[in-house]
């Protein structure tokens, strides 16, 4: 009951984003118009070269998380992304420094289109203030034979076809939502600062929460057709536009929320450890996959140590090869939610898109669908454990915490983890530091010196089953949680 519930509830969500108010039932011939304001987004898993950057918060006062990708080929738009979200990041620790509740600065990123010519890159924003949240999104775009990031407006003719597509936007926005303040539609560049292209070719343009009125209004977009904006473009626009028109790659397949089919998950489904007569640890990776992962792994595999990595469904997406790997080398792969928010302030609608989506990206990538989950900050209130229970997902939490995000020399990172080892231990660390991962072979030689064998989580426990929506902290002896700051 409560599955089916849950599985309905899915559909619902996904049906309001594909199809838009279709009086006869669709047929094999006809496919589903898409709702015109859709951007097609391309598969990220398909562009050579491209890895993933994370920056966190510097202190556990605020909760930071920021992603985007980075291309071997394109430096010049690495650069330019990384300049944007650390404007942000900077804006948002200005606006924040009242006391008050912890506030959250998240970034998370799509690609709007790709080609040889060109690469739009979506970073899309949510930003808790202590008081309320905002939704806000940017579109930079990169002529990749120029090496030039652009603006969105640089897909443009200049002011003549920003004014044009203002006013354009201004009529089609007139009739339309209650709420919508259509004198705050100017041609001013940083209110079209995200502009992109749905399939079609028409000219999508997306406006942040409150720039044209309340925040309740939800996503308020515009999509110009394909014959009207044509006039308004530049060459790189019509480099966007291709892109968009012609995707390189597979659509991304609809929605459908894999769950663990398992009462629990037992530690030979993984491995053949038994940790009652040994000194076992479990070190776990939160937050990759990502630039530095390769070399985990390989600091891991020399050393024949196992481990638990809780990877973001935004990572995964974009770096199936590295899931891949840790799967074959023998690593449980866990789920740490899609964009990494605060699940604890969501709604158990977005809840269960945070998790679901990234069952999918890491069933795509390996053919497993994860049983264990770590809520981003560990931060899960009951309906974090509902929406796993209904998946098929264990919470797993740590008893030891070193704290490394916030470390920068990496022997800081060897002292704090050695010394917060014990038998039984459920180590968080971040695996997209690269203090941390410089760190591993002296932690692992160190522990590897006491007497430690590293194993995944599910081996902690050995066969005591872990069961789907409880929360797990330490195995073995060591039941009591302690911080170590
Ligand atoms: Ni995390």
């Amino acid at each position: 009951m409560l599955k089916l519930r849950f599985t309905s509830g899915i559909a619902l969500l996904a049906a309001t984003v594909t199809a838009c108010g279709l009086g006869n039932p669709p047929t094999h011939d006809a496919p589903l118009p898409a709702e015109p304001t859709m951007i097609g987004f391309a598969d990220p898993s398909r562009v050579g070269g491209l890895s993933t950057r994370t920056i966190t918060a510097k202190a556990p006062s605020r909760r930071v998380h920021i992603t985007y990708p980075t291309l071997a080929a394109d430096p010049a738009l690495s650069h330019q992304l990384h300049a944007e979200v650390t404007a942000q990041l900077r804006a948002f620790t200005r606006a924040t420094r009242a006391a008050g509740p912890t506030p959250e600065l998240n970034i998370d990123w799509q690609l709007s289109a790709v080609s040889e010519k060109i690469i739009g890159v979506r970073l899309r924003t949510g930003e808790f203030d202590g008081s309320g949240w905002s939704d806000s999104q940017r579109t930079v775009w990169h002529d990749r034979p120029a090496n030039r990031p652009l603006s969105s407006t640089g897909l443009l003719n200049g002011q003549a076809g920003l004014t044009t597509l203002a006013g354009l936007v201004k009529a089609r926005l007139k009739d339309r939502k209650h709420g919508v303040d259509v004198d705050a539609v100017t041609a001013d560049p940083n209110l079209f600062d995200s502009l992109a292209f749905n399939r079609k070719g028409d000219l999508v343009a997306e406006f942040d929460d409150f720039q044209v009125g309340a925040g309740s209004l939800g996503r308020v977009a515009v999509a110009v057709p394909r014959a009207q904006a044509a006039p308004l473009l530049s060459a790189a626009g019509v480099a966007a536009r291709a892109a968009a028109e012609t995707p390189a790659v597979a659509d991304v397949p609809p929605v459908q929320v894999l769950t663990s089919k398992r009462e629990h998950t037992r530690s030979t489904d993984f491995g053949e450890t038994d940790c009652a007569p040994r000194k076992c640890v479990a070190l776990t990776f939160n937050d990759g996959p990502g630039a530095h992962t390769p070399r985990l792994l390989s600091a891991l595999a020399a050393r024949g140590a196992r481990a638990t990595f809780f990877v973001t469904g935004s990572n995964a997406i974009a770096q199936p090869d590295l899931l891949r790997r840790m799967r074959d080398e023998g690593h449980v792969i866990g789920n740490h939610s899609w964009s990494h928010r605060n699940l604890a302030a969501l709604s158990a609608n977005r809840i269960a898109d945070q998790l679901g989506r990234t069952q999918n990206a890491v069933h795509a990538a390996v053919g497993q669908t994860p049983t264990l989950a770590r809520a981003p900050y560990g931060s899960a209130g009951p309906e974090v454990a509902m929406v796993a229970e209904r998946m098929g997902l264990s919470l797993v939490r740590w008893n030891v915490d070193p704290g490394d995000e916030y470390l920068r020399d990496p022997a800081d990172v060897v002292r704090r983890t050695v010394k917060g080892a014990r038998p039984g231990a459920i180590i968080a660390l971040h695996g997209v530091s690269g203090s941390t991962v410089d760190a591993m072979p002296t932690v692992l030689d160190e522990l590897t010196r006491r007497g430690y064998i590293f194993v995944t989580v599910p081996e902690l426990y050995g066969t005591q089953p872990m069961m789907p929506g409880q929360t797990y902290h330490a195995g073995g002896p060591t039941a009591t949680t302690a911080r170590l700051r």
